[in-house]
């Protein structure tokens, strides 16, 4: 701004009061090099040397000016002057007052600033320049602003809530490498095992994932059920393998809630079956062989391994993988029959 040296005012008192008079202005700033400027209310901290305005969420302007040079003008009383106002002939003009602040900007959402700003304007609000204090709208300004302020507080709420579950999450994934980790040290070698705990250590593979999916998951077994030996980690790969294809087929099958059941049952004193059962989309009779040939899928991003391989790995255990479903819609069921050895 050019101002001739006689108009030009120093007095850092008179500036201050101008600048508390006359607090409704614009702030300007450059967004890839075009001006742009939002017009605000401000709060005055000649102390901290600081102007305080709230801009609205939607404004974009305050995405960039985070550090940057920003300006502040500030406008008072201005007015035509005709040339017979003056003694000697003149030109007639256009006089005005008016405040340039420079300084650099910094965007804060923190609720207990924001607060502090409410406190300040509510202490201060009948000497808040006429625009607070006499204007309408005005008036409004600090109910608004301790709106605002819950408004703050509840979505300060909801980032911490996801915070929490992030936390959840990532302790979930802390459980689940653990688990990978204890299965992967027993390659080739076959132990005791309790299979419902088996089946469960591959629902937990899946971290929260039947829970999210509304799916209600249910073992079922006797007391007297016995160990069966086996290569565990093999086995775990056919479990995860049967219980992901249940989780696809309950999604996308007719019912609202999804339901996987692991029914172990004693066949003799060595010989233990599983039976996985969904309520998912089922399978038509014709598919019935098809689903363990290497590749065949339903799925658009399937790739037909899983079953293939499950039914080998079964083989390998001296086990045997079969499936029978009523068809299309009405769930399907996998068996795999293992002896002790
Ligand atoms: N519980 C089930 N209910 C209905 N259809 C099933 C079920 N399990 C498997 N299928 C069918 O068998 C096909 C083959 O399953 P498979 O596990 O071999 O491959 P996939 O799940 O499609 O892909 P991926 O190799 O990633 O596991 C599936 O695409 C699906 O059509
Ligand atoms: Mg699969």
């Amino acid at each position: 701004m050019y101002i001739p040296k006689h108009f030009s005012v120093s007095d850092e008192n008179i500036i201050h009061e101008f600048i508390q008079q006359n607090s409704f202005g614009q702030l300007i700033s450059v967004d890839q090099e075009v001006p742009v400027a939002s017009h605000l209310a401000f709060m005055f901290l000649p102390e901290e040397n600081k102007l305080l305005a709230h801009m609205a969420r939607i404004n974009s302007q305050w995405q960039q000016i985070d550090n940057q040079k920003v300006l502040v003008c500030l406008n008072g009383p201005h007015d035509y002057i005709s040339p017979s106002w003056y003694d000697t002939p003149g030109v007639p003009t256009w006089d005005y007052q008016t405040v340039h602040i420079y300084g650099e900007a910094r965007c804060t959402d923190d609720p207990e600033t924001l607060k502090k700003l409410v406190d300040l304007i509510n202490a201060q609000k009948d000497n808040f320049s006429d625009f607070v204090a006499n204007d309408p709208k005005g008036k409004k300004l600090p109910e608004f602003l301790s709106k605002l302020c819950d408004a703050f507080s509840s979505e300060h709420e909801k980032i911490e809530k996801k915070h929490q579950d992030i936390t959840t999450s990532h302790d979930h994934i802390r459980g689940i490498i653990g688990l990978q980790q204890s299965y992967a040290g027993v390659r080739g070698v076959a132990e005791k095992v309790h299979l419902p705990d088996l089946v469960n250590d591959a629902a937990k593979l899946f971290g929260a994932s039947f829970d999210r999916h509304n799916i209600q998951f249910t073992l079922t077994y006797g007391e007297e059920l016995p160990k069966i030996i086996t290569e565990k980690n093999k086995l775990l790969q056919v479990f995860v393998n049967l219980l992901k294809n249940a989780r696809d087929a309950t999604k996308e099958g007719p019912h609202q809630e999804g339901k996987i059941e692991v029914v172990f049952s004693q066949l003799d004193n060595k010989s233990v079956q599983v039976n996985i059962t969904d309520n998912g989309i089922g399978i038509e009779e014709e598919n019935l062989t098809k689903i363990f040939n290497y590749g065949f899928t339903t799925k658009p991003t399937g790739h037909g391994f899983g079953l293939h391989g499950s039914a080998n790995l079964a083989t390998e255990l001296g086990g045997k993988l079969t499936v029978s479903s009523p068809g299309l819609g009405l769930g399907a069921t996998f068996s795999i029959v293992l002896s002790g050895k």
